[in-house]
Order: C-alpha cells, then structure tokens, then sequence
C-alpha cells in the first residue's frame, strides 16, 4: 500500500548517492555546503536516513517485509507502514494511545514497549504473538517518567532475526518536568539507533551458528546508525542532545569520542538523572539508553568528532571473548567509528547551559523492600545461557509478586558472558555491584542493567504494574531466544 513511498525514498538516497560527489565539487562556490574531509561516496548522510516520526497518539503500524538498502548493502528487512525500521514514536505523559499493529510479515509476530509500565495485556508477552494477517489493537495511558524508551518485536525464538531485519525504534515521551528544561531540539535532538550487522559482499545476513547462540551472541562487522553504514552528520557548532539506543542483537559499545572529547549524560533507561554526569567513555549495552549532552562549540571546521567505540578493559577482561571462540564478527569489545560528525562552517551559536539538578527521582528506599532474590545467571552444558538453571517455557512462572511489593534482586553471573539483565513492567533503582561498582550515570530509573561476568548485582524493584503475567530476560538477543527468560506474575 504505501509501497510508492519507500520506493520513492529508497529512489531518493539512491539518486543522492549519484549527486553527491558533483555537488561535493562545486561545493567551494556555495559556502554553506557540508564540506567532504573524504572521498564523499564512503560517507552516507544520516539525515536521508530519516526515521521518521509519529507525532500522534492514534496511529497504525503496519509491518511486512521487502527487500531493502542500507548505503550499500541490501537486507531481506522488515518495514513500517513502507519505510524500513520503525519509526520515532512520540508522545507525552497523560496520553492515551491507541496503535494498531498489522503483522503483514510471513511469521507471527507482538510488539513490546520496553520500559513503558503497561498493562500485561498490553505488554507484547510472547504467548500474545499474532500469526501473520492479523491485528493487534493497543491501548494503554502513558503514566510514567520523561524518557528514551524503545519498541521492538518479542516473537519467542524470533525476536534475534525481526528486531535485526528492522522491528525496533524510539519511544520518547516527554513530561512536564522534561520541557521545563528547555534542551536542545528539533535539528538540535538526534535520535541514535546504534544496531550492528552481518555483512557477505553487499547483503546482509541473519544466522546464527548454534555456537553464537550458545556463546556470545551475534556480532556483526558492520555499523550501522538508524539503518545507515559509514553514517555522518553535519552539525553547527553548539550544543546538541543525543538520544542514544543500542539497538544491538548482542554488541555493548564503549561510546567515547576519538579526540577524547568530554560528554554529558542527562538521562537513561527511565528518563532523566537527577544530577547530570559529564565523563569520556560510557559503556552501552543491548537495550540501554542514554540521554546525552554534547558541546560541538570548541571544534573548528576542520575538525570532525567520531563517535566511536574503543576498547575497554573491563568489558574485555574476564570474558571469554579473547580466547578465540568462533564468532563471525568481530569480537566483543573491538573497536569501530559509529558516527562521523562533521562540523559545519558555522559560528558558534549559544550552547546549552546544563542544570546541576535535572529532575528529582521518587523512589522507595532500601528499607522497605520486604523480600531478597538471588538470580543466578548460568551456562548449561548443552542448552546454553539460563537463569536460575532453567530455561523459558511460556508456563511456567517463575516468581509470583503481589502487586505493590518493593524487592531486591540480587544477579550473579556465573558464565563468562555478559548479560544485559531487562525487566518487563517496571523501572528500577541499582543499589550495588561487585567490583567496578555502580556508575555514576547508572544511578537513575533504570530497566536493563548489564552484569558482566563474575559480577553480582543488586537491584531495588516497586512492582506497581497490573496483575498479570510478565517477563525478565537476558537482551542479548540470541541468549533470550534460546531461553535466558523467565516469567513472573504480578498479583
Ligand atoms: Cu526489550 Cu523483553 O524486551
Ligand atoms: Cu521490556
Ligand atoms: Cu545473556
């Protein structure tokens, strides 16, 4: 149906392609052109991969399946309403939404709000999967804090390949607390969907040897920012905010700009921090957000800033990863550019003035949580990555929890891999982690929390969700289809 548009979309880059090194020629007669520091054909301007946007609360998102391009490459992808991917969904607190998804795929398929505390009904629990052709008619009342949230498929044994081939985007919902601070929008806010993958010549591939799925997930060769390779984006020289998400079936980036350059994150998984925290890496891992302030004003134009990631030691460290484990990519913790910025001939123009205090975060404390668990986080012999020695089965439920019940949980991981641990219906709070501690930016609402080998972590849960059934799992993607996922029932 709106075939037409995608294909003209797709024309349009593709035309772009073409012209791009003859406009990237004259551009000395037009000042105001984006300069080219390289050869213009490697760059791909991330602003002709436009995400699109949803600016209202009733909308339909109907997803099938075509061939696709990526820059160069070409992807057997999953599409929305025509476009490739999912588009930016925004929305405010206090919003009814109503979403209609149509699964047009050839497999079932439920979308899963991650990090919106939904009904259970609402929630895109696997066993709700619709086969293809049918509809899913969502709604549900937005009731929670300003933040980077994220929507992506959750079919069981699935969600690996369709959040890969495109079924994953931003949610970001705004509040009043969030506009009163005024930051940097419109061409100032850049949502960033950081996915990495599998390239063979010019296509991209999807699968998984029973080793990656056992082992360390699949990691792909290829970075690609809101579906494009070798991104770049031209920016003035002011303050802009970073929407983040690693959208990764399996990587963890150290983001960190190449010249070292300082960085200030605002917010994360649950929305803003209370107190902003500037530093020069930051760790990411699958289904993480950040918020971020970056200050482009002291760049010169000659200058280009890449975001990229960098090695870090203690990612690298005590996993498993450098012992030469077949993996089709490259290894966890190697290094990539993920974005050029490329500064344009502008003057500096005012920056942002960031706040010492962003939000104030309403929490239960540790003293009132009336029961500790102790999740494990295994390797079985031969069945792979678990929890707690067992693997998901639609059935079976794990924990029951009264609704409005405050819990620690307390994760150790007894495998070699990293587990980015993800909790349905609920934001919360890290109290502890054994050695390299609780960083500071980790110190808001958070919904994932990345517990890496040998390390225990301990969390404080508000279970303030409706009854039902939902879930927690491992967001590397492989690990959570073959079953590092576990259900619990609110009652
Ligand atoms: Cu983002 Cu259950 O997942
Ligand atoms: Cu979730
Ligand atoms: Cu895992």
């Amino acid at each position: 149906m709106k075939r037409k548009n995608f294909i003209s979309r797709l024309g349009l880059i593709s035309i772009h392609f073409w012209l791009y090194p003859i406009l990237g020629s004259c551009s000395k007669s037009t000042p105001g052109e984006d300069r080219i520091e390289e050869p213009s054909s490697s760059f791909n301007k991330l602003d002709d991969a436009s995400i699109g946007e949803v600016n209202t609360s009733n909308f339909e998102l109907n997803i099938s399946q075509n061939t696709a391009t990526l820059g160069k490459y070409t992807m057997e992808a999953y599409l929305t309403n025509g476009l490739l991917g999912c588009p930016t969904i925004r929305a405010n607190r206090g919003d009814y939404m109503t979403i209609n998804f149509l699964n047009n795929t050839d497999a079932q398929s439920i979308l899963h709000w991650h990090g919106l505390i939904v009904p259970p009904e609402m929630d895109g629990h696997p066993h709700l999967a619709i086969p293809p052709g049918e509809n899913y008619p969502y709604a549900y009342l937005i009731d929670q804090r300003a933040g980077t949230y994220f929507y992506h498929a959750h079919t069981h044994g699935l969600t690996g390949k369709q959040v890969y081939m495109g079924i994953a985007g931003f949610y970001l919902v705004s509040d009043a607390e969030e506009k009163a601070l005024s930051l940097p929008s419109g061409a100032f806010e850049i949502p960033l969907l950081i996915q990495d993958k599998r390239t063979s010549g010019d296509s991209i591939q999807y699968n998984p040897s029973p080793m990656e799925y056992n082992m360390m997930g699949f990691l792909g060769d290829t970075i690609f920012i809101n579906h494009l390779p070798n991104a770049a984006k031209t920016v003035k020289k002011t303050s802009y905010r970073l929407r983040v998400l690693n959208g990764s079936n399996a990587r963890i980036y150290n983001l960190a700009f190449e010249n070292h350059m300082p960085f200030t994150i605002i917010g994360t998984d649950g929305g803003l921090l209370e107190e902003p925290v500037t530093l020069t890496e930051v760790l990411i891992s699958p289904a993480e957000r950040l918020d971020i302030i970056v200050d482009f004003s002291k760049l010169s134009i000659s200058q280009v800033a890449l975001l990229s990631t960098t090695p870090n030691a203690t990612l690298t460290s005590g996993m498993g990863m450098g012992m030469g484990m077949q993996s089709g990519g490259p290894d966890q913790g190697a290094p990539f550019t993920l974005l050029t910025f490329n500064i344009e001939n502008d003057k500096a123009t005012p920056t942002y003035n960031i706040p010492s205090v962003l939000s104030s975060i309403d929490y239960p404390d540790e003293s009132s949580a009336t029961l500790s668990r102790e999740i494990s986080l295994d390797m079985l012999m031969q069945a792979g990555h678990a929890i707690n020695n067992r693997q998901f089965d639609m059935e079976s439920v794990e924990y029951e929890i009264p609704r409005g019940s405050v819990e620690i949980w307390e994760f150790t991981n007894n495998s070699s891999m990293a587990h980015p641990m993800h909790i349905h219906g609920v934001q919360f709070r890290i109290l502890s982690r054994t050695g390299r501690g609780v960083q500071e930016w980790e110190k808001g609402l958070k919904d994932t929390v990345l517990v890496l080998p040998g390390e225990v972590v301990r969390i404080l849960i508000h279970f303030t969700v409706l009854p039902g059934l939902y879930l927690f799992h491992c967001h590397n993607l492989e690990h959570e289809d073959r079953g590092m996922m576990l259900n619990f029932r609110i009652t």
